[in-house]
């Protein structure tokens, strides 16, 4: 009977490369929330705070909102990604903060943008399916299917990392 490895495996998160080199250790997370004090000014402030903190931490992603819903992609090192969802958590101005989708990627969605805003234009869902709980019965896959459709979309100009 073979005996087991002596150095522990790697935890399975750990993206790999074939052979079984680590490539990268990239977490994807996404979360669902109901702004709170929904304005043009405190969005902006957001947005300023997420692409200068992201730059810092190697975090990509996209931002979707409307005065109903935020919903947030994240996507980085699985330590900095965490981190920030541990703070965006203590963050008073959006309310019931769910995490939708957590898993770990090779590759990112948004690899050029610190965080992109999205103003929901692409958003399937109307206020009245955010209201009655759509996002708590769609499944992660769906939810991750209309974040590739944000990133189609996307324009540069929208929070890039390389303005
Ligand atoms: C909807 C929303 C999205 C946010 N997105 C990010 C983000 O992507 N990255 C980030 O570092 N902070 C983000 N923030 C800001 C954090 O909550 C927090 O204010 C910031 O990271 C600074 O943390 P500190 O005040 O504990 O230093 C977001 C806040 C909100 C309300």
């Amino acid at each position: 009977m073979p005996h087991a490895p002596a150095t522990p495996r790697p935890a399975p998160t750990t993206a790999r490369a074939r052979g079984d080199t680590p490539i990268a250790d990239l977490t994807q997370l996404i979360y669902a929330s109901q702004p709170f004090g929904f304005s043009e000014s405190n969005l902006n402030a957001i947005l300023m705070d997420s692409r200068r903190m992201n730059a810092r931490d190697d975090i990509t992603g996209a931002l979707v909102c409307r005065h109903d819903i935020y919903l947030q992609l994240l996507e980085g090192p699985t330590d900095a990604v965490m981190a920030a969802y541990a703070r965006i958590n203590r963050d008073d101005r959006h309310l019931d903060i769910r995490q939708l989708v957590s898993r770990p990627i090779e590759t990112r969605m948004f690899g050029a943008w610190a965080m992109l805003h999205d103003p929901a234009d692409t958003l399937i869902l109307t206020q009245d399916d955010i209201a009655g709980g759509v996002l708590d019965r769609l499944s992660q896959a769906q939810i991750v299917a209309m974040f590739e459709t944000v990133a189609r979309d996307a324009a540069p100009e929208h929070g890039s990392l390389h303005p």
